[in-house]
């Protein structure tokens, strides 16, 4: 598959709310061959509930790390037990992890860059190229006032890394947007989020931010604003 119908599908889209983008993804590209990839965040808890609505068998993946809190883990089961919801859960090879643990140990993403990429690496990138061969479209809860490097986000990309359509139903709302349908919708959601926390990944490389900070900021804090990207959203 190429990008070459990306203008055509951006003149589609324009205009349609997100469960709209969501309902034409799957008539587009066929219910197996799209999927939301959720981290549990409150932006991929909107978009699961709303592709629930839709059809119970959408398609679902998480990459789970391993290193991921307790209470991530815990969005994940209320979910599936409040709304029925079912993931394919997407694990690191474990001779990935068994060389990664011996060769650099447990906490090497804080000695350098190269560590921390080859963490993300083993317990993100490889098992997302797995999924990635069976998709031809992917769907993100991406939304570009969470970064710089999200500003110029378009509804669907063409994601060169995955060869593959990219698409952020999104793009446009806002923390507060996503905030009100979480509560509107009594949407399970992560309790960090009421601890401070802002934007959640793995355990070792999240913290908590101030009101005043960068939504991200809380990500691998300890490197430069432009190496904040774990690799899923290169661009
Ligand atoms: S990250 O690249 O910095 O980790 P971020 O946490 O902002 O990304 O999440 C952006 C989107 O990437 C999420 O809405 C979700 O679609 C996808 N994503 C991030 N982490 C995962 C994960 N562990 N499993 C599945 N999808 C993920
Ligand atoms: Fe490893 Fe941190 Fe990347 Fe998670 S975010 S895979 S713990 S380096």
């Amino acid at each position: 598959m190429t990008g070459k119908k990306l203008a055509e599908y951006r003149q589609l889209l324009a205009g349609k709310d997100a469960a709209e983008v969501l309902a034409w993804s799957l008539d587009e590209f066929g219910p197996q061959k799209v999927a939301l990839a959720s981290s549990f965040s409150t932006e991929d808890q909107v978009l699961s509930h709303m592709l629930s609505k839709i059809s119970l068998s959408a398609r679902i993946f998480t990459l789970d790390t391993g290193r991921q809190f307790q209470e991530t883990y815990d969005v994940m089961q209320r979910s599936m037990d409040k709304f029925g919801l079912r993931y394919e859960v997407c694990a690191p090879a474990a001779e990935d992890l068994v060389a990664l643990l011996a060769d650099a140990g447990p906490n090497a993403m804080y000695q350098s860059l190269v560590k921390r990429e080859a963490c993300c690496a083993v317990r993100k990138l490889r098992p997302l190229e797995k999924i990635m061969q069976t998709i031809d479209a992917w769907i993100c809860g991406l939304r570009r006032d969470q970064a710089l490097t999200r500003k110029d986000l378009e509804i669907i990309e063409w994601d060169i890394q995955q060869g593959k359509y990219k698409i952020s139903p999104l793009i446009n709302w806002s923390e507060a947007d996503v905030w009100r349908y979480i509560k509107d919708n009594g949407i399970p959601y992560n309790a960090l989020y009421d601890q401070g926390f802002r934007s959640i990944g793995c355990a070792p490389c999240t913290r908590a931010t101030g009101p005043d900070e960068d939504i991200r900021s809380g990500r691998w804090w300890w490197e430069e604003p432009e190496h904040k990207e774990c690799g899923l959203h290169k661009r």
